[in-house]
């Protein structure tokens, strides 16, 4: 089924990839639709379509990835630079915002993200929203050891806290970085999303929070009408 969501993702996945050339610097990004394009990155320089290429992981994920599709990777501060950098969403707004880290990866993709000189958001088009908040609760990576002051911070910003834990493993997810992670739903959705994403990575103990301002430069988005991608 061409339109299936999986479909979808390996459609921008392939398109993406197109964006890189030799010599580049490559952001790895997290998730089910990155992997497809890790894995389309790897056939390119399996072959020989693309030389010199370094990823820089954004995960355990991606780095195991990398290594099963032939992308070598390098660790982030043995570059001055990211070429360009592809990554999913969870949800992404008409002003190319984002919610990020429903794999509990965020952190190190804002990192890669924003340093790249270009951030290019691979998704389908169920990820596309009119207002960031209303459906998917947004993450926030938290140090295990402030973990109550910082719920008790989140309620009052108006927020509804639920620590993450996983279907696979008794207790709440630690993350590739030893912390954990907290869903906090806005019943009203995000209002002002950059003044949200400074006012929780204020709170002390908050390591980082899914919300990307201005960090996307492009999105490609499948969508099941037969065109293949669009950019919103
Ligand atoms: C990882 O923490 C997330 O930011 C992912 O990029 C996001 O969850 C998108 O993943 P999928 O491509 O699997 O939907």
């Amino acid at each position: 089924d061409p339109s299936s969501q999986d479909n979808l993702k390996r459609a921008v996945a392939k398109k993406a990839v197109e964006l890189v050339k030799s010599g580049m610097v490559v952001g790895l990004g997290t998730g089910s639709t990155s992997s497809m394009a890790i894995e389309e990155l790897g056939n390119l320089i399996k072959a020989n379509k693309l030389k010199d290429i370094v990823g820089v992981a954004t995960s355990y994920q991606s780095k195991v990835l990398a290594r099963q599709f032939g992308v070598k990777t390098v660790d982030l501060n043995d570059v001055n630079h990211i070429d360009i950098a592809f990554d999913g969403a969870d949800e992404v707004d008409a002003g190319m915002n984002l919610i990020k880290g429903g794999g509990a990866a965020h952190t190190m993709e804002k990192v890669v993200d924003s340093i790249a000189k270009e951030c290019v958001i691979l998704i389908d088009e169920t990820k596309v929203v009119k207002s960031l908040g209303l459906s998917f609760p947004l993450p926030v990576e938290v140090l295990p050891f402030a973990l109550a002051p910082v719920l008790r911070a989140l309620a009052a910003l108006g927020g509804q806290p639920e620590i993450r834990t996983a279907l696979r493993k008794d207790g709440p997810v630690i993350t590739d970085l030893g912390n954990m992670v907290v869903d906090v739903r806005f019943p009203e959705g995000v209002t002002d999303p950059a003044a949200l994403e400074t006012k929780i990575n204020m709170i002390p103990g908050v390591i980082e929070n899914g919300l990307f301002i201005n960090v996307a430069n492009k999105v490609l988005v499948g969508t099941k009408d037969g065109e293949e991608t669009s950019v919103v």
